[in-house]
């Protein structure tokens, strides 16, 4: 089986990021002036998905109006001689076949991911949560969990090593291999949400990827509220370990926690400081205020 299907969860409140988010969704927050919504519906589609179900709510409108295609906005921009720009919008319409829901209570991740059992069928699916930016430019983080999953057609999880003292934010996952320099695919021993420090089973989080299998979504119908008194993927990932395989792999890339008012300001600097545009301009300011 092939993954040509995604889910991009995009229904959470965004409250830490208020008042931004009063009334914009939190995934049109721009990376320097790119969407960061655009940039995860970016690496889907390098990654070779075919569709993808953004999971919404009665105040995500701009995400669709972004993925639309805008034709006074063309051909304004045409009138103005502004060719490249019109390419640019055009571009993000043809992006990806985008399709949209709702998720009509925020009940947690787990919940939302369970709306989208019509759209996935029986396939194998990808979530890619925007909260999380990885950049690779060789080989997106998403597209290597599908390479591992063809290798083992089981549930492939997205991790990477974060600091002790990081562990009660991620899913974490213990692992039945030991760890490797080598290696980056590991057989799931177990998998707890946001554990304490001193519970936590290792250093290995869940860092917004998941290739998963549909069995999933029988789990999910009857996953009681964990966490925050909210349906956690995790917890149904839990239950699955039951029933079949499941598989972390140490993704290469550099990940931002854009959910976290650090990591947005970290990622805007080095996505500036990769732009021809500003990179020397922003260079030269940093130098001047770090004095
Ligand atoms: C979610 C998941 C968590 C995962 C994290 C990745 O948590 O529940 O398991 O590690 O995303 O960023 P959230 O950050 O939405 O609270």
């Amino acid at each position: 089986m092939k993954v040509k299907k995604a889910i991009i969860p995009a229904a959470g409140l965004g409250t830490r990021f208020l008042p931004a988010t009063k009334s914009l969704p939190k995934e049109m927050l721009p990376i320097v002036d790119i969407p960061a919504i655009q940039l995860i519906v970016e690496e889907a589609a390098r990654s070779g998905i075919e569709e993808i179900l953004i999971i919404t709510n009665s105040n995500k409108q701009a995400i669709e109006n972004h993925f639309d295609i805008n034709y006074e906005l063309e051909s304004r921009l045409r009138d103005a001689n502004k060719q490249a720009e019109e390419k640019m919008i055009r571009d993000i319409a043809e992006m990806s076949n985008v399709l949209y829901i709702r998720q009509k209570e925020p009940k947690g991740l787990g919940h939302a991911i369970s709306c989208a059992k019509a759209f996935v069928g029986n396939e194998p699916f990808a979530v890619l949560l925007g909260d999380d930016i990885v950049v690779n430019e060789t080989k997106p983080a998403l597209k290597q969990l599908i390479e591992a999953f063809d290798e083992k057609q089981a549930s492939i999880l997205g991790v990477q090593r974060v600091a002790k003292k990081d562990v009660s934010k991620y899913g974490i996952v213990k692992t039945i291999d030991s760890y490797s320099k080598n290696n980056k695919l590991y057989e799931i021993d177990n998998i707890v949400e946001k554990p304490n420090q001193t519970e936590a089973p290792s250093d290995l989080a869940v860092l917004g990827r998941y290739v998963l299998t549909a069995e999933i979504f029988e789990i999910l119908e009857h996953q009681k509220p964990g966490k925050n008194n909210e349906i956690q993927l995790t917890d149904a990932i839990a239950t699955l370990l039951n029933k079949e395989a499941v598989y972390a792999y140490e993704f290469s890339g550099k990940r931002y926690d854009i959910g976290d008012k650090f990591g947005y300001l970290k990622a805007n600097i080095d996505f500036a400081l990769n732009r021809d545009d500003i990179q020397v301009q922003l260079y030269e300011y940093l130098k001047e205020i770090i004095k």
